[in-house]
């Protein structure tokens, strides 16, 4: 089974970007280990990153025929996307959200996630790892 992981805005840099606050592990390390880690758990990957909303609810789209769950990390359309929750309420799979940052430590403008109200589990401030966690969680989910 598939589980497509999509990453918003900006997270293309990771490993340069805020390092302090995201770490120093780069968007290709991430997939690297989600890669291995699916391995493990029988499933697949499909990884991608757009700094671009359209293109991310095109995607949210097109899963509704090809995977079995979505692990989004949002970036900052977390506090912003109607558009991405209304692709996401479209979905049936399972939906997990991620941010390698716990939003709600941080600004008040992060405190609110338009995609949780849609998302069967949210993983904040575990780091990368978060990505692992919540690929574990879907194994977990889909038996
Ligand atoms: C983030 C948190 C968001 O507030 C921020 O805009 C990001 C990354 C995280 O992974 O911690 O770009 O989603």
């Amino acid at each position: 089974q598939t589980i497509l992981i999509l990453n918003g805005p900006n997270l293309n840099l990771l490993g340069a970007r805020e390092p302090d606050i995201y770490g120093a592990q780069t968007l290709q390390d991430v997939e690297a280990a989600c890669a291995a880690l699916a391995g493990e758990l029988s499933l697949t990957v499909d990884f991608r990153q757009s700094n671009d909303e359209g293109e991310l609810v095109t995607w949210i789209q097109q899963a509704r025929n090809s995977a079995a769950g979505i692990i989004i990390n949002p970036a900052a359309y977390t506090h912003t996307s109607v558009a991405i929750l209304d692709a996401l309420n479209m979905y049936d799979g399972a939906v997990i959200e991620v941010h390698i940052s716990n939003i709600h430590k941080r600004e008040a403008f992060r405190h609110h996630s338009y995609v949780s109200a849609r998302a069967d589990g949210v993983i904040a401030g575990c780091g990368t790892n978060g990505y692992l966690l919540a690929l574990r969680q879907m194994a977990h989910r889909l038996g």
